[in-house]
């Protein structure tokens, strides 16, 4: 199945997909950043896939949102995955793709929608906190669960340290939701 993967930051999801790729069953065709010095760019260079940069400053979400989907046109992939790309997206965009967008969240998701998930879930005296692998719907943070992974919250956490726990957590959970989604969908 091939995809793309769209970006902003270190790319260390980016990086499981790419290890597990052949696991799960996929091929990237494209790495998408909205950012020109995002770690993941290099991430994705060094494994000799291709890369797109479409900034995104002083871009109305509508206008960067048009750029978006001719890339992604471009490459024609079956399945659009977001691996901590910091980018609401327009639902024009969403429609288009409907149900074929997989999107990494730092949190039990209903819960913590939106950032600062760690630091919300210590604030909220919660035991549990982990990360949702969910469809990407119209309403930011709120589609279909296909999978989490959840770590305890122990008395001497702060949010670095959860952040931390969270995203090793995030690299085993994401390529098994890719996984799962592709296999229900044959
Ligand atoms: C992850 O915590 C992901 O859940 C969130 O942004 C972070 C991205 O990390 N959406 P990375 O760029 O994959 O290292």
């Amino acid at each position: 199945m091939n995809v793309v993967v769209l970006i902003s930051g270190s790319g260390s999801n980016l990086q499981a997909i790419i290890d597990n790729s052949c696991d799960i069953g996929i091929k990237i065709k494209a790495v998408i950043s909205n950012k020109a010095d995002a770690y993941g760019v290099q991430r994705a260079a060094k494994s000799n896939i291709k890369t797109e940069i479409i900034l995104s400053n002083g871009l109305e979400r509508v206008e960067f949102d048009k750029k978006l989907v001719k890339i992604i046109d471009k490459y024609n992939p079956e399945l659009i995955l977001l691996a901590g790309f910091m980018r609401v997206l327009t639902n024009d965009l969403v429609d288009k793709y409907a149900g074929k967008i997989l999107n990494i969240h730092p949190s039990l998701l209903p819960k913590f929608k939106g950032l600062n998930t760690h630091q919300r879930a210590l604030d909220a005296g919660e035991k549990v906190h982990g990360a949702t692998v969910h469809l990407v719907s119209c309403e930011l943070d709120s589609g279909y669960i296909i999978m989490q992974k959840s770590i305890a919250i122990l008395v001497n956490d702060n949010a670095k340290t959860l952040a931390d726990k969270v995203l090793k957590q995030e690299h085993i959970l994401y390529p098994l939701a890719i996984k799962k989604f592709i296999e229900s969908c044959k």
